[in-house]
């Protein structure tokens, strides 16, 4: 034995005899606590302490379900996404964002309501007195502390009984690493480069459906013609088909600008204008806001969210503010009925363009209208 403050500590042999209880006594009174009363919280296996159990375990099965949940919805569902907007799926794909946020919430929440209702309800019963020390710790200190703290887990019940709670436990640390994996491994994030012209950051709704041209509609699907619009005016527009007014990625700007609007097209992109009709991508370049304040003295078109400036007479190229990409220009026609409609897709991708950062910084040549590209 040897003095440790005013308390006598045990020799090596004395420590190896003494029961992890005693260890986490002697450990508190080391560190000047006083345990006042220390013990289970429950009669070990007594009714009170089998209702507690279950009342931490079903925490951690809410915890596992949910997070098995999130898994199912997230590999699962949906089959496409160009298809989850036409059709009985469309309601169902609307679904898709909210339950997958609601049961990757739900599994860490309930998680963490586990952890606390473990400490609340089968954490031993202490009360104790500490008084703070100064000093490094030393051998007996570690060994105390690791005694107190596998004593715990025995007192709780966590070594010996308490298989149900043990296995919520492995589950719903299961279903947490899962949660966290499955984003890492596949998905959250897409990488638009891959399967480019499949994946769905490059298509819209305005690729023709068998062959057939989409037409430019209004909101409530009404095609839209070319004396709809005057000189100098803007018309938002959206796909002719089912779910088109509500598809994120293909509300269209269509202008008809004025005879004598001096018009330059962006090299590469002659004909995808209809005589002083164009078409442009109402989703900023930036961070995909909007884009609507259309000034037809200048030919400027405003973003409002952080003002980027798009030049509708030079190819809708950025002009001012952090937008860095031209706003990307629909090619449109009239169909036999005298509609517009799209004769294709977008030819690059709508919206935020940070993804092109990895070409670096690229050039738009354009030219006046009329003239070869
Ligand atoms: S989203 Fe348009 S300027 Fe930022």
């Amino acid at each position: 034995m040897s003095a440790h403050g005013d308390v006598v500590t045990p020799s090596d042999d004395e420590l190896n005899t003494m029961s992890k209880e005693q260890l986490t006594r002697l450990g508190a009174e080391l560190d000047g606590v006083e345990l006042v009363e220390y013990g289970e919280r429950y009669v070990p296996g007594s009714p009170a302490d089998r209702r507690a159990e279950r009342s931490v375990a079903k925490w951690f099965l809410l915890a596992a379900l949910s997070g098995a949940a999130f898994a199912v919805f997230f590999i699962v569902w949906p089959a496409g996404y160009q298809d989850a907007y036409s059709g009985s799926k469309q309601t169902v794909y609307a679904l898709y964002t909210p339950l997958i946020g609601i049961t990757l919430g739900a599994c860490i929440l309930f998680f963490g309501i586990g952890v606390v209702a473990l400490a609340k309800k089968l954490t031993p019963h202490e009360v104790a007195v500490q008084q703070r020390h100064i000093g490094m710790s030393d051998e007996v200190d570690r060994s105390t502390l690791g005694a107190e703290i596998t004593d715990t887990g025995t007192k709780m019940g966590l070594v010996k009984r308490r298989g149900v709670l043990k296995g919520s436990m492995v589950l719903a640390g299961g279903a947490v690493g899962l949660v966290t994996l499955i984003p890492v491994l596949g998905g959250l994030i897409k990488n638009p480069w891959e399967k480019r012209g499949n994946s769905d950051l490059w298509v819209t709704l305005w690729k023709p459906v068998n062959g057939k041209k989409v037409r430019l509609t209004q909101v409530d699907g009404t095609p839209v013609r070319p004396s709809d619009l005057a000189a100098g005016a803007l018309a938002t527009v959206f796909p002719g088909v089912a779910g088109g007014a509500k598809a994120s990625d293909s509300a269209v700007m269509l202008f008809r600008l004025r005879p004598n609007d001096q018009v330059k097209i962006r090299d590469g992109q002659d004909g995808f204008e209809y005589g002083d009709y164009y078409a442009y991508s109402k989703i900023c370049t930036h961070v995909g806001c909007p884009v609507s304040l259309f000034e037809q003295q200048t030919g400027r078109v405003l973003c409002p969210c952080h003002q980027s400036q798009f030049d509708v007479f030079d190819g809708a190229k950025p002009v001012f503010g952090p937008a860095a990409r031209p706003l990307p220009q629909l090619p449109i026609e009239l169909d036999a009925e005298g509609y517009f409609v799209a004769t294709s897709d977008f030819i690059e991708a709508v919206g935020p363009g940070f993804w092109e950062s990895t070409q670096g910084s690229r050039k738009w040549g354009s030219h006046p209208k009329g003239s070869s590209s």
